[in-house]
């Protein structure tokens, strides 16, 4: 059975459908198959890939319509139930009923081992949707800013993610965005989110104009601006969550230690991308420090992958990461 994601958290634009979008991008150019459920009725998931479903989630709930029949594809690998402001009716309907709390998974049921990963956008409020999408999840991923607020809302959503899944680990990893590292108060607060949530909290995804650039035109990051901070960001994530939640192509292992004469670049670069969508040469030159084999801060081994078009080394460690493009420089 394929693994559920639910990407949660009660405060509202924080950029939860930012994640699912790029999150779930990431993992089908990976070569996972991914299944996004809408469950908010504001339905920006949808317009954020630019595809215009027939069908709704709401159909499925309260219709009782095939989950198949209500499945677009947006990308190779990435199909999507979505969900428009009908959703709203929805929830009172859902309520009323004796199984409410399980509605969301006893539908996901019929499809789930199609996919390696169903992905949840939840919407920012308490609702009973947002709580059958804890209910099905088998892993929770938790977007949150780096501000004083955020962080206490933070600490109430744990709980509530526990008390829901009781203490089997549900809560896979707590993801900082919209980071501005010019920001003290930013840099601060994550260090103390790190004390608080140790190895939870996963590297931030930093603020990026392009991300909600992106959005706005329908596109993922990796088609709007691969080169910019948003695109490197996302991809990171999506190398870390693949290997936590154990998804589709293992990275490759740390290369052997090169003779002195070898040339260094042959370890990484001669692993092929898993993944087929990328038109980028898989083979360049003078990527500087990626082509080192060890951490430059602690000195054990790095972990290297190619995700959407980068290659991303980084030490699980120390938490030193850096990526490259594949075919170029960043802006
Ligand atoms: N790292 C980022 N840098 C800059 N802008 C961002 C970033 N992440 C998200 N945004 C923008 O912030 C806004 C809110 O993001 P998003 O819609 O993903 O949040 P959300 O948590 O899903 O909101 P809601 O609770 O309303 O569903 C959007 O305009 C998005 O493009
Ligand atoms: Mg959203």
């Amino acid at each position: 059975m394929g693994r559920i994601v639910a990407v949660t958290n009660l405060k509202g634009g924080i950029g939860k459908t930012t994640t699912v979008v790029n999150l779930s991008a990431g993992l089908a150019l990976r070569g996972s198959r991914v299944l996004l459920i809408d469950v908010d009725a504001q339905g920006n998931l949808a317009m954020a890939l630019g595809v215009k479903p027939r069908r709704t989630l709401y159909e499925v709930l309260v219709d009782g319509a095939a989950i198949a029949d209500c499945i677009s594809s947006a990308r190779p690998n990435l199909d999507i139930v979505a969900a428009n402001e009908s959703l709203l009716t929805a929830q009172p309907e859902i309520a009323r009923r004796p199984d409410w709390a399980r509605v969301l998974e006893k539908a996901l049921m019929p499809v789930r081992s199609r996919y390696d990963v169903i992905i949840i956008d939840c919407g920012g409020s308490l609702t009973v949707l947002n709580l059958n999408a804890l209910n099905a999840a088998t892993d929770v991923l938790v977007p949150t800013t780096v501000e004083p607020f955020s962080l206490k809302g933070l600490e109430m959503l744990v709980q509530q993610i526990r008390r829901v899944k009781g203490s089997q680990g549900a809560l896979r990893a707590i993801l900082p965005t919209m980071y501005d590292s010019r920001l003290r108060q930013s840099v601060d607060l994550l260090e103390s989110l790190r004390t608080r949530y140790g190895d939870l909290v996963l590297s931030p995804i930093r603020v990026n104009v392009r991300l909600s650039e992106c959005s706005a035109q329908g596109k993922t990051i990796y088609e709007y601006d691969p080169r910019s901070r948003g695109a490197m960001d996302y991809a990171l994530l999506v190398e870390r969550l693949s290997e936590r939640m154990s998804l589709g192509p293992a990275p490759p292992k740390p290369a052997p230690k090169p003779a002195p004469h070898q040339d260094i670049s042959a370890p990484i670069l001669s692993q092929p991308p898993p993944f087929a969508a990328s038109a980028e040469p898989p083979v360049v030159t003078g990527a500087g420090s990626m082509l080192s084999l060890n951490c430059p801060n602690c000195g054990r081994p790095l972990q290297r992958a190619m995700v959407a078009g980068y290659r991303v080394a980084y030490c699980d460690h120390c938490k030193y990461r850096h990526q490259d493009l594949a075919a170029g420089g960043r802006r």
